[in-house]
């Protein structure tokens, strides 16, 4: 049988509370649900990651599983070979997992058609990043409510989303999760990466950081996605600093007890100061630290929904 998981909107009450009593359990050191051994996972990543590889990585290896990593220049892709007939390979050399990271909006749902197995979308376009929105949601948990099952603490909270919401997946996937866990979430935007509110979950999307600055519980960074500007976009990064960076300054305007957010790679100097990146609010990158967990339980939740276990 087969299983994926391609957006938050898939996640209602039950699966949530199921993940996030997972990625609670594994981190104190409960032992894996599911055995991997003898599967084989494919992470067909066109798109680059060095976090999200590694955390979907040693989840499988956690669950005893082997895994190989494909991108577009070592693979035949660069050989201009179909995604569909990348597929078939993987699919007649025995791999039963594919974790697909692509430009194009709605990709794992191109891989679920053509492949048979368990399907994640780590990343799609401008479209969604759910195994991030959990692991985000669960470090929140793990910070106001001290476990990261602990999603009940989340309710009340009023988060900001701030910067290039016309291109970031992480808003889209973290807004909406957040949201329908009860956080009152914002967006923040240069008045051309406006979205409708509703793509992420928001209750209203404003282009002034410092209106909201004292308010918020949760400032949620987001990188600049220079890769997907229009062509003949133009930046002004010293007009973005300007008017949407975390600086030092900006961060003593807000609560004392704010919660700074960033899923990374951060452009250092532009979203976020080096200050802020060293500060008390990042908690040391925690939001990092449960990524192995988080997608061992995406992994262990597939697999019993394929009829694996
Ligand atoms: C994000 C992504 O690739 O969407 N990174 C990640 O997976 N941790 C965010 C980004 O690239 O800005």
């Amino acid at each position: 049988m087969d299983a994926a998981l391609h957006s938050v909107d898939e996640l209602g009450t039950d699966r949530l509370a199921r993940l996030v009593q997972r990625v609670a359990a594994i981190e104190a050191g409960g032992d894996p649900l599911l055995d991997l051994g003898g599967h084989r996972s494919a992470l067909l990543f066109l798109e680059a990651s060095t976090r999200t590889v590694l955390a979907f990585g040693g989840a499988i290896e956690a669950l005893g599983g082997s895994w190989v990593r494909i991108d577009p220049q070592s693979s035949s892709l660069s050989k201009d070979e179909s995604l569909r007939d990348t597929l078939r390979v993987l699919h007649a050399q025995g791999f039963d997992v594919v974790v697909v990271r692509a430009p194009w909006v709605g990709t794992s749902h191109v891989v679920a058609r053509f492949f048979t197995g368990i399907v994640v979308n780590a990343g799609d376009g401008a479209g969604e990043h759910p195994s991030q929105a959990v692991q985000d949601v669960c470090t929140l948990a793990r910070l106001r409510g001290g476990r990261a099952d602990a999603v009940g603490a989340l309710a009340g909270l009023r988060m900001a989303i701030v910067g290039d919401l016309a291109h970031s997946r992480v808003a889209r996937s973290m807004g909406r999760l957040s949201g329908s866990l009860g956080v009152e979430v914002v967006g923040v935007a240069p008045w051309a990466w406006r979205v409708d509110p509703s793509a992420i979950g928001a209750v209203d999307v404003i282009d002034n950081l410092d209106e909201v600055l004292g308010e918020v519980d949760v400032l949620y960074m987001l990188r600049v996605q220079r890769e997907r500007l229009a062509s003949g976009e133009i930046l002004d990064v010293g007009e973005y600093r300007r008017r949407f960076q975390l600086s030092a300054r900006r961060l003593r305007a807000a609560r004392c007890d704010v919660v700074v957010m960033h899923p990374g790679p951060v452009n250092r100097g532009v979203e976020l100061d080096d200050a802020v990146l060293g500060s008390a609010a990042m908690h040391d990158g925690l939001q990092y630290a449960l990524g192995v967990p988080t997608r061992m339980a995406i992994l262990e939740l597939l697999a019993k929904e394929a009829g694996w276990s």
